[in-house]
């Protein structure tokens, strides 16, 4: 299996890695198939992502696909991160083995999760954006 050297370099040095005390949303998701779970810790400030960091207990390329997305939407407004799509991760590690594409789904929904989390705790929308990966077809683990 060939890995870009982007995704080497996130996998060797993740970006971002722990947890944020007093987070305003916190979002962990989960493939059910392999065991992987990934959790997303974001501080949000006027509508900006200020902070995030991440715990991925998990495969290499869901070490490194959390990484990129937290590389990927710090700084930025919620509106930006919210369109953080697991291609946009892929593509900023210079790809993935197909087989493992399904990891950074894992990223986005993380993402996707904590901002719910922040909406949820703050009342404006009690539903979650996304729930947990169930299935995972590309996990033969
Ligand atoms: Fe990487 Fe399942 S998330 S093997």
């Amino acid at each position: 299996m060939m890995y870009s050297e982007k995704v080497m370099d996130h996998f060797a040095n993740p970006r971002n890695v722990g947890e944020i005390e007093n987070a305003d949303g916190v979002g962990e998701v989960g493939n059910a198939k392999c065991g992987d779970i990934m959790r997303m810790y974001l501080k949000i400030d006027d509508g900006v992502l200020t902070d995030v960091k991440f715990k991925t207990f998990g495969c290499g390329a869901a070490v490194a696909t959390s990484s990129m997305a937290t590389e990927l939407i710090k700084g930025k407004s919620i509106e930006d991160a919210l369109k953080l799509t697991n291609k946009a991760v892929v593509e900023a590690l210079d790809g993935l083995p197909p087989v493992k594409v399904h990891c950074s789904v894992l990223a986005e929904q993380a993402v996707k999760a904590a901002l719910s989390d922040y909406y949820r705790r703050r009342g404006i929308d009690p539903e979650p954006i996304v729930g947990k990966i169930e299935d995972c077809d590309a996990c033969h683990i």
